[in-house]
């Protein structure tokens, strides 16, 4: 069958595949955009008090959390599709829920429910577009999603610009509901992950899988190699195992450090609270809302540049060590621009702007999609469903602690808060020199007994 299918027929299958497989994403980066401007008239509207306002935006962060570390042993178990699909379903409906709210505390419910599934897209995604994606385009396919979730918070800028005028935002909340729609009935066209195929012993299944991606003189050597991997781990181990085997124990810590640096260099606090640093140094409400959605849109346009020209060219481990730099530099600038706070407006105000448009870049270059893309790619199939869980879980955990002291800090006057997220800038750039393995160009499997046999950094 695999040895029929034309190469155009391919090409087709492969490129829908991966666009729903990445759906996710954009819903996931919808729900980080579409809160700030969206409370704005949820406040007035339901009388928010200060708590339920914090709880309102922290409640999907708290879900994603939860989301994204049982996502992983239950996709071990059960396939990484159908926990994908689950998903989108919870997401739907938690979208609808959150739209029709009559109160706080239903609002608060349902971001809830809504942030299970979007922790779960956050860890789901990249494991499986990493384990369908040949490894030589892998980098660029796996960081599809990190181009949707940036094109999702652009969509949510666009959506809060063309609703505000109308207070809508049950319809800003709502309308999120409308690509997990099309996102389910994409999944049930989609396959199965073929490594999980196989560990399962269904190899005829992921023999026809890797035919409608891959030629087919390649899938038999592909279904060898993870025949391969899989018999040196005959079982699959939970998280007290993991913890107990050294070795495994490292690359958690890769896994983990990698997704708490992507948080603690400050990205949310930047996508967060832009308008209201625009603000605080002059600009109009209006001006700094533009100002923002533009950020949104250059944001999009580098992580395009990171797909095409960087990921499976110069690769994961070079990037991160220099991206930091690049954001390590705005935050100091725009440490010492809050300063020197007499300058208001003018000058000040374009510093900032063009801090905002070098940690914006340094970060979609780097951090932003590289991260996820690694996550999806250094556990051993094994515990990958586990690990990635972890790390996802960590991540938004770290997103959570984040968006809760910022604002105390920002308050607290001075830009000191800026001079504490280059420092670790500096710390991030330092873990990627010393700890993180270039992985651009292998298949999984070679990953994994590169890192087994303690190659990590080379
Ligand atoms: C991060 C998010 C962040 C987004 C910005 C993602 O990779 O996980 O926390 O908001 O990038 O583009």
């Amino acid at each position: 069958m695999a040895g029929t299918t034309s190469v155009a027929t391919q090409r087709s299958a492969s490129k829908l595949t991966y666009f729903f497989g990445a759906l996710g994403g954009l819903l996931f980066g919808y729900d980080l955009g579409i809160v700030a401007g969206a409370l704005l008239f949820i406040k007035p509207d339901l009388g928010l008090s200060p708590v339920q306002e914090g709880l309102v935006v922290s409640s999907l962060l708290f879900g994603a959390a939860i989301g994204a570390i049982g996502c992983g042993p239950l996709s071990d178990r059960t396939g990484r599709r159908w926990v994908v699909l689950l998903a989108a379903a919870i997401f739907g409906a938690g979208a609808i829920g959150a739209a029709l709210s009559p109160g706080a505390d239903a609002l608060i419910f349902f971001r809830f429910v809504m942030g299970l599934a979007v922790g779960t897209f956050s860890a789901m995604v990249p494991v499986y577009l990493s384990e369908i994606a040949p490894p030589e385009i892998r980098g660029r396919l796996s960081g599809l999603n990190q181009l949707m979730i940036s094109t999702g918070i652009l969509v949510a800028y666009l959506v809060n610009l063309a609703l505000s005028p109308y207070g809508a935002w049950r319809l800003m909340l709502g309308l999120a509901s409308a690509p997990a729609i099309v996102l389910l009935v994409g999944l049930t066209f989609l396959p199965e992950s073929p490594r999980w195929l196989v560990k399962r012993g269904r190899e005829d299944e992921a023999r026809a899988v890797l035919g409608r991606y891959r030629e087919a003189e390649r899938v038999d050597t592909e279904i060898e190699d993870i025949k391969q991997v899989n018999r040196q781990e005959e079982e699959q181990l939970g998280l007290r195992r993991l913890l107990r085997d050294p070795r495994l124990r490292r690359l958690l810590l890769l896994g983990v450090g990698l997704a708490v640096f992507q948080q603690i260099v400050g990205i949310n606090t930047i996508i967060y609270y832009a308008p209201t640093i625009l603000t605080s140094l002059g600009y109009g409400n209006s001006a700094a809302i533009i100002a923002n959605a533009g950020l949104g849109a250059w944001t999009v346009f580098i992580t395009i540049i990171m797909l095409l020209f960087v990921v499976d060219r110069i690769g994961r481990r070079r990037p991160l060590i220099f991206g930091a730099w690049g954001m390590v530099l705005s935050m100091v600038v725009l440490g010492i621009t809050f300063f020197s706070a007499g300058i208001q407006g003018g000058a000040a105000g374009w510093i900032a702007i063009a801090c905002l448009v070098l940690f914006k870049a340094s970060f979609s270059l780097s951090w932003g999609g590289i991260m996820w893309i690694m996550l999806g790619e250094v556990f051993p199939l094994r515990i990958r469903g586990t690990a990635m869980g972890i790390s996802s879980f960590c991540n938004w955990a770290a997103n959570f602690l984040v968006g809760l002291t910022f604002p105390i800090l920002l308050a607290a006057g001075t830009g000191a808060v800026f001079f504490v997220f280059a420092a670790i800038g500096v710390l991030a750039s330092l873990f990627a020199f010393f700890v993180v393995p270039e992985t651009k160009g292998r298949s999984l499997e070679q990953i994994e007994s590169r890192l087994a046999l303690g190659k990590g950094s080379a």
